[in-house]
């Protein structure tokens, strides 16, 4: 476990399969808050008030109030300097994989395709009975109602106790395994199955890398460590 830039450098020069793994520390850089640690949101808030379906069926004014929250934030911020940078890597491999555990949209708005939303989009609503969904960027003070069936409509990211999207879950796991080297940055990896995607990328052969000011659970296991913010490394990679 090193913090060798110069030997990241060289492998990545000789690398096709890189891939990228976010969480809400790339976000954070832009002022939208992290969900755990000194100031995230979960400290001040019980997620399963906020971010479960049953919290919705108690309180769709509540959990709706949380999201156009942090919809504002995020409408007001841009990408910030890892997104581009990111942005930038996925110009430069052809074999680049970006998965996102972040709902804000902000990889995107950077530049980056085919990007791997985890944990979904809060830009996305969804009915809670029907298979209405569009694209939807407004603020709302009180609870969207689905114009097909009049149910209320949900924020399109996934919930604790919700299982991922197949599909995006299985393209994500196979970028992990092929990947020559992978990339966790900006999140805690406390949150199972994308916090298992760099094991099985190292179990396959990949190094692996962490950038991220603070340990985590699997910082042991990664083969470059980074303790800085990812706007210190991440435009260094690309240089
Ligand atoms: P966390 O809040 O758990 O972790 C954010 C990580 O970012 C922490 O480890 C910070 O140390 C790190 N960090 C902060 N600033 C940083 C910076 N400038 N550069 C690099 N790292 C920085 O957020 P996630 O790991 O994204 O799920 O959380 C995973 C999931 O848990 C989220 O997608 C969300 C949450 O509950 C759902 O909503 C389903
Ligand atoms: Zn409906």
């Amino acid at each position: 476990m090193f913090s060798d830039l110069n030997g990241l450098h060289k492998l990545l020069a000789k690398s096709l399969r890189v891939t990228v793994l976010t969480g809400s520390g790339v976000s954070a850089e832009c002022g939208i808050p992290v969900f755990r640690g000194e100031s995230g949101i979960w400290n001040d808030h019980k997620p399963e008030d906020l971010a479960t379906m049953k919290a919705f069926k108690r309180s769709p004014e509540l959990v709706w109030a949380f999201y156009n929250w942090r919809r504002g934030l995020i409408r007001d911020s841009g990408p910030g300097p890892s997104h581009l940078a990111i942005a930038e890597m996925g110009k430069k491999w052809d074999g680049f994989t970006l998965i996102t555990q972040n709902v804000d949209g902000l990889h995107e708005a950077a530049g980056s395709d085919g990007v791997k939303k985890l944990h979904g989009s809060i830009w996305q609503l969804v009915c809670i009975r029907c298979d209405y969904r569009r694209e939807d960027r407004e603020e709302w003070t009180e609870v969207p109602k689905c114009p097909k069936c009049g149910n209320n409509l949900r924020p399109d990211v996934v919930w604790f106790g919700e299982p991922l999207d197949n599909d995006m879950l299985d393209q994500s796991i196979n970028a992990a395994l092929s990947s020559q080297v992978f990339i966790s940055v900006g999140t805690s990896l406390m949150v199972q199955p994308a916090a298992s995607l760099a094991m099985l990328a190292k179990q396959s052969g990949a190094a692996t890398v962490e950038i991220n000011p603070q340990k985590t659970f699997y910082t042991g296991e990664m083969d470059y460590v980074f303790n800085v913010e990812a706007r210190d490394i991440l435009p260094k990679l690309i240089a």
